[in-house]
């Protein structure tokens, strides 16, 4: 019988230590055997954000531990995995290098084969851990660091559509809650917050709504919205009515960019294969998944969200796409270096800074 693939993924990029291991079923589908995740955030929490030296200090000090612990929840040994796939980035180089580094050691020790993955081919690979999806898909990549539309062409092919020309969507949502005086990390905090509040009380800015494609932009909404929240002093009701008028803005903005984004999918793929995909840690919320439903169904879309659990940083992601790339014979040597920066799509235009053209 032929022997199933099975990797150890491991995840270090950022605030969460990582390991997993998932299986290839022999239909194509994942099977998750484990997936251990340690969050840091109380180590960070009192500081608003992440604090690199403190991070990667944390993950020396766990990642033996979770990844023993990801081997015997899965009830399996190193010596009878396929191989090791670790995040080389982008993220924190202080990060990245344990993970990378422990990654590459147990595959140097046990023989097998290595895998270096960019953490944001994890994410935009990451629904294919509930679903078979064929490709070529529309995919939304909302997380701490990226706001994307790509069409993922196949594995490790990737054409960027537009992306976000200032702050990721996550950051939007961890200011704002800092803004609000919600704790870290603010996403779920603003979230929940917008739930008591009146979405329609505070008309905030949508930056770049009608030009530059589905290009995105926050910076200009996070000023107004800090703006606001210095008027409002410790009124909880008006608090609870700028964290629901923020997101429904947000809301908007997906809303319309989401449209434009269909149209060049179709106009450049001409595929009859109208998948849209979402994944990253935004893609948590929702009533940004309800609306992104909603907006794809009227548009002849099929919907595809990530489970909530593999929304945010995880290493079942990793393990997948290591076993996807590791398929198409994408294996890496004992020397890979992590990488600060890693665009999926390495043509795309660098949208950031002074003198940005739209
Ligand atoms: N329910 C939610 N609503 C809105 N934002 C959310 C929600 N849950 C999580 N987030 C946001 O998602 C982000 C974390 O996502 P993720 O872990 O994918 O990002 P990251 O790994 O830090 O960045 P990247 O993947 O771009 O390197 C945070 O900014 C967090 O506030
Ligand atoms: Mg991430």
């Amino acid at each position: 019988m032929k022997k199933k693939l099975t990797f150890l993924g491991i995840e270090t990029s950022c605030d969460e230590t990582a390991a997993s291991i998932v299986q290839e079923n022999d239909d194509g589908t994942a099977k998750i055997l484990s997936s251990v995740v340690s969050s840091q955030i109380k180590e960070h929490e009192k500081f608003g954000g992440v604090v690199p030296e403190l991070a990667a200090r944390s993950h020396m000090d766990n990642i033996e531990f979770i990844a023993s612990k990801a081997l015997k929840d899965a009830n399996v040994k190193v010596n009878d995995i396929s191989g090791v796939a670790a995040t080389a980035g982008p993220g924190l180089i202080v990060c990245l290098t344990v993970g990378l580094n422990f990654g590459k050691a147990i595959a140097g020790f046990a023989n097998k084969p290595f895998v270096a993955v960019n953490h944001l081919e994890g994410h935009a690979l990451s629904p294919g851990l509930s679903f078979k999806i064929k490709f070529p898909y529309l995919l939304l990549l909302v997380s701490g660091g990226h706001s994307q539309f790509l069409i993922v062409e196949n594995i490790n092919q990737y054409k960027q559509l537009g992306t976000t020309i200032d702050d990721a969507l996550g950051e939007a949502f961890d200011k704002t809650a800092k803004m609000l005086g919600l704790g870290y990390p603010g996403g779920p905090a603003v979230e929940k917050f917008a739930k008591k509040g009146d979405k329609n009380y505070f008309k905030l800015p949508m930056p770049i709504i009608n030009k530059a494609g589905c290009n995105l932009s926050f910076a200009g909404l996070k000023t107004a919205v800090l703006r606001e929240s210095k008027k409002i002093k410790n009124n909880d009701q008006l608090k609870y009515n700028l964290a629901a008028s923020f997101q429904e803005t947000i809301i908007k903005i997906l809303k319309k960019k989401t449209e434009v984004a269909f149209n060049d999918f179709v106009n450049i793929t001409n595929s009859k294969n109208k998948i849209f995909v979402v994944a990253g840690g935004v893609a948590a919320n929702e009533s940004i998944r309800n609306n992104l439903k909603e907006i794809a169904e009227k548009n002849y879309f099929k919907p595809v969200f990530a489970d909530i659990k593999y929304c945010g940083d995880n290493a079942a992601m990793i393990a997948w796409a290591g076993i996807q790339r590791y398929k198409k014979k994408l294996i890496n040597n004992l020397d890979e270096e992590p990488k600060s920066r890693w665009p999926l799509d390495l043509k795309a235009k660098y949208m950031k800074g002074p003198g940005l053209k739209l």
